[in-house]
């Protein structure tokens, strides 16, 4: 799919065939067949009902969902949420400093640099369940877990507090559920952030003065949202709400269709952060890089400032995407984002 930005230049996103079908056999439809048991949803007014129907179940739920067979208390979820939510506050208190090099092959680059960032100084059996070669496979990472599990944890004081919930956990099967939670809460903030912030860039760097950090970000995040879909499994709320759906149909919601439907904006494919100078993300039909109001994201308050964050020293430092590529693949992968986007400094 080619792009303009502001009608500036031409870069071609090139979508996994799966996702460019999804785009091109059905933007605009209200709902749709996929297969015999699922339908996806891309109406901004159904998409509303469906999320709103019914509390997403713990199955649904992208970062706790059971962990190896164990369900996730809300107090255990909440525990996380918070320490994380600590260690990305002292994070941002610190002043940033002035020798880093945001240069290279991003989403990798904002990977690694916030992994050390926010948890520099956990120790390396912890910061290794960051790698972005775990992402692949849960198998590996559950492996992983259960090996660096086998032996207590000794922390710098300077460790993070995300770090110290695996320290004071008692027991081998403790620990190891400790370190599961570690990685569900710890490892969204590196790979979402660095991939969102991938994609603004690859949609718009360098950037125009006068759009803001956070336009940028709404735009990206609907272009390009990280969480394309939300699935809902067959229940019978949706039947109820329509009678296209049958009993035994799952319910993909799909952002990624709704964000670029021609009946809720205008120039729908073209990055145009100006356009959230008079939207209202939080009330804007289809809009739902978050989820639903019912729902919201739990990470959206440490997303957005830390992705303001990287914007900013990248902007700061005259970084934008390398003017040599012109072509950047989008995978059909559970995080939506560019595969590589190769950042350089900008040439007067
Ligand atoms: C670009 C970054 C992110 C985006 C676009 C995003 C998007 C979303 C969306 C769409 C939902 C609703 C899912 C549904 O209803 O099925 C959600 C839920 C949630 N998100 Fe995020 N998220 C991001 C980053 C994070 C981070 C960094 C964390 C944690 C540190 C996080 C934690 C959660 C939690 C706890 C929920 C509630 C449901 C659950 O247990 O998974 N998110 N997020």
């Amino acid at each position: 799919m080619d792009m303009r930005i502001s009608g500036r230049r031409v870069r071609t996103t090139v979508f996994a065939p799966r996702l460019a079908a999804l785009l091109r056999d059905h933007r605009g439809k209200d709902l749709f067949r996929l297969d015999d048991d699922t339908v996806g949803v891309a109406g901004a007014e159904l998409s509303d009902r469906i999320l709103g129907a019914r509390a997403a179940t713990e199955f649904e739920r992208p970062t706790f969902k059971p962990l190896h067979g164990r369900s996730i208390p809300r107090a255990d979820a909440l525990k996380s949420m918070q320490a994380i939510g600590r260690d990305v506050r002292a994070t941002l208190k610190k002043p940033i400093p002035i020798e880093v090099d945001l240069s290279g092959p991003w989403p990798h680059v904002g990977h690694v640099y916030l992994r050390d960032l926010i948890l520099g100084n956990d120790p390396r059996r912890l910061r290794f369940l960051m790698d972005r070669v775990l992402e692949l496979t849960p198998k590996l990472t559950w492996t992983v877990i259960a090996t660096g599990a086998m032996f207590r944890l000794r922390l710098q004081p300077e460790a993070s507090a995300i770090a110290a919930s695996v320290a004071h956990a008692a027991g081998y099967h403790e620990r190891r559920y400790a370190m599961g939670l570690y990685r569900r809460t710890a490892a969204p903030v590196c790979f979402t952030i660095s991939t969102l912030v991938a994609n603004a860039l690859w949609l718009g760097a360098p950037f125009d003065d006068d759009w803001s950090n956070r336009n940028i970000l709404y735009e990206a995040l609907r272009l390009l949202p990280p969480s394309w879909n939300m699935l809902r499994n067959a229940s019978p709320e949706y039947p109820a709400l329509d009678a296209r759906i049958r009993a035994k149909d799952d319910v993909l919601v799909l952002p990624l269709l709704s964000h670029r439907d021609p009946a809720l904006w205008d120039d729908p494919d073209e990055f145009r952060p100006e356009r959230w100078n008079s939207l209202n993300p939080d009330q804007h039909p289809g809009y739902l890089p978050f989820g639903h109001k019912s729902e919201r994201c739990w990470g959206q308050h440490m997303v957005m400032p830390l992705a303001e964050m990287f914007l900013a020293v990248l902007r700061e430092k005259g970084l934008a995407v390398s003017p040599q590529q012109t072509t950047a693949q989008v995978p059909l992968a559970g995080l939506l984002g560019v595969a590589e986007v190769r950042v350089e400094p900008l040439r007067a």
